[in-house]
């Protein structure tokens, strides 16, 4: 990629020497399912040292409704679930990682169980639902649709219950150390006593996703993409940046934040009608309201054109209300909280960015390209998703591939990697001149370019001048050395959108998530393959 300003290693000065320093047989960068995971994972071998940029509780993984998809009944099958998770992820899924990943799932899920999650039972057994793109019910929720936070909790009290796990929160990584051999040997980083290094024998990516990237997202504040960036400028092969998935019912009400109204309620019943009221699923797929996600999204932007609306409604007036609450508390309590009487009224709902299916490209031991860095989760991209997640394969993916990730981090270190040595680092950044810089108002209007140009529906020019227009900014803004959050969030993001735009520029074609108006099929000659994306070492 060319016009880049110049390539810069690290966000910040770095001298080792007189920093703090810190050292762990293992590091783990993030703490939603598939950090917490690998955290326990790895520390039945060694000490862990668990980061995380704000609390434990900040992930996607803390804020997931619908659920975990798994076979945990007797009448659906392994093969089904792989069926329908290879034909939503449109030829590209890593058919033998689909494999693994699906059958591995049961009994993960039977351990969260005895580690104290809270599934929702009926007769004793899991209850499961359904979501779009399944064709069979198996996603399994808690407390209704709270079950990030009950998953999440499960595991963050068996990390702080851990001897062998040490937690840092409200630590922010900024970058990746490696050495001359671009081999991971740890992080530099930042918290409220100011900067840190710390060495690690084996660092594991589970940095989360990128939905902060768009201005219109179910992401929490957390969620801008750091680790993805940060991989980049250590070197790391990524991959399928252009797939980023839009969850189609997030709540529209100004003033509410985009809150994910869980595809369970469509699975159960709710229907998506139009400010006419008027039912248009079907018009767009047999399935209708349970169509993958990117035809829902799809459809439901074309009704409000068709429409002239800026929304659509999700109606759930067919629940009985007391069992809405008890079955969706969340989001009934939302709902309540914006004077939406669920058996009276209708909810205003519209698509927005959810899910980062591309990322730090990894094989199925979690391994990256870069010796001692590994990723699990939703920063890294397994094959698992293909073009397409199927909803609430992502919990699975994180538990599933969490664990891998201690574990081959574990054998890795048995193999005697672990006693790295240190070299002092030093580096420098050249000072810079230019003005003081407002990062917020780039960064929101980063977000905003995003969602217009590099959004659900795209097209060449569109993508092009997005690449421009971030260029055009990363001229100011990447020279700058900043001292805080806000100003490498904005660098990290600048990073990783232009790749996206890049990368959803070079698919000229539709795929999954990745819709071209002016590429409306699928060409499997040219495109039946990943885009990578390094930079050159
Ligand atoms: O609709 C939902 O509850 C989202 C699930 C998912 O993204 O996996």
């Amino acid at each position: 990629m060319t016009g880049q300003p110049e390539f810069r290693r690290y966000l910040v000065n770095i001298d080792s020497i007189p920093t703090q320093q810190l050292f762990t047989d293992f590091l783990v960068i993030g703490t939603g399912i598939a950090g917490l995971r690998a955290a326990i994972e790895a520390a039945k071998h060694c000490n862990v040292t668990v980061v995380c940029k704000g609390t434990l509780k900040d992930s996607n993984t803390y804020k997931a409704q619908g659920g975990i998809a798994s076979v945990l009944e007797k009448t659906d099958t392994f093969e089904s679930h792989i069926t329908d998770t290879l034909n939503t992820g449109c030829g590209i899924c890593d058919e033998s990682l689909v494999d693994l990943v699906i059958r591995q799932g049961p009994q993960l899920i039977e351990q969260l169980l005895r580690w104290g999650a809270k599934f929702d039972l009926i007769d004793g057994q899991i209850a499961i639902t359904l979501e779009g793109g399944h064709t069979h019910p198996r996603i399994a929720h808690a407390h209704g649709d709270e079950t990030g936070r009950i998953i999440a909790e499960t595991l963050i009290k068996k990390v702080r219950q851990n001897p062998n796990i040490k937690i840092l929160e409200n630590f922010y990584a900024i970058d990746l150390l490696t050495n001359d051999d671009n081999e991971c040997i740890g992080i530099v980083g930042q918290d409220e006593h100011g900067g840190q290094i710390i060495w690690a024998a084996n660092t594991i990516l589970a940095t989360g996703g990128a939905g902060r990237l768009y201005r219109e997202t179910t992401n929490p504040q957390v969620a801008t993409a750091d680790g993805i960036a940060m991989a980049y400028r250590a070197g790391a092969v990524l991959q399928d940046l252009e797939f980023l998935q839009f969850h189609p019912t997030t709540l529209y009400i100004a003033g509410a934040s985009r809150a994910l109204i869980t595809e369970t309620l469509r699975g159960e019943g709710a229907t998506l009608v139009d400010n006419k009221g008027q039912r248009f699923m079907k018009e767009y797929h047999e399935s209708a309201e349970l169509a993958p996600r990117d035809i829902v999204s799809r459809a439901i932007l074309a009704q409000m054109l068709k429409t002239k609306s800026t929304h659509v409604y999700l109606d759930v007036r067919n629940f009985n209300k007391e069992h809405f609450s008890k079955r969706f508390p969340q989001i009934f309590e939302l709902c309540e909280s914006f004077d939406i009487d669920v058996s009276r009224d209708q909810i205003p709902v519209r698509p927005s960015a959810h899910y980062m299916i591309g990322g730090v490209k990894t094989d199925s031991t979690a391994k990256t390209s870069i010796k001692n860095l590994y990723a699990c989760g939703e920063i890294a991209a397994t094959g698992l998703h293909g073009a397409n997640r199927l909803g609430s394969n992502s919990l699975l993916e994180g538990l599933v591939l969490g664990k891998t990730a201690g574990q081959s981090a574990s054998r890795h270190k048995k193999a005697g990697v672990s006693g790295l040595k240190h070299p002092p680092i030093k580096y420098q950044i050249p000072h810079s001149d230019r003005t003081r810089l407002d990062a917020a108002d780039v960064t929101n209007s980063l977000r905003a370019l995003m969602w217009r140009n590099v959004g659900i529906t795209r097209r060449a020019q569109p993508l092009i001048e997005a690449q421009e227009i971030i260029r055009f900014w990363q001229r100011y803004v990447m020279d700058k050395i900043f001292d805080g959050q806000q100003g490498w969030e904005c660098q990290n993001m600048l990073t990783v959108c232009l790749l996206m735009a890049h990368a959803a520029e070079q698919r000229q074609e539709s795929r999954g998530v990745h819709f071209r108006s002016d590429f409306p099929n699928t060409d499997d000659e040219h495109f039946k393959k990943h885009i990578e994306i390094s930079r050159e070492l």
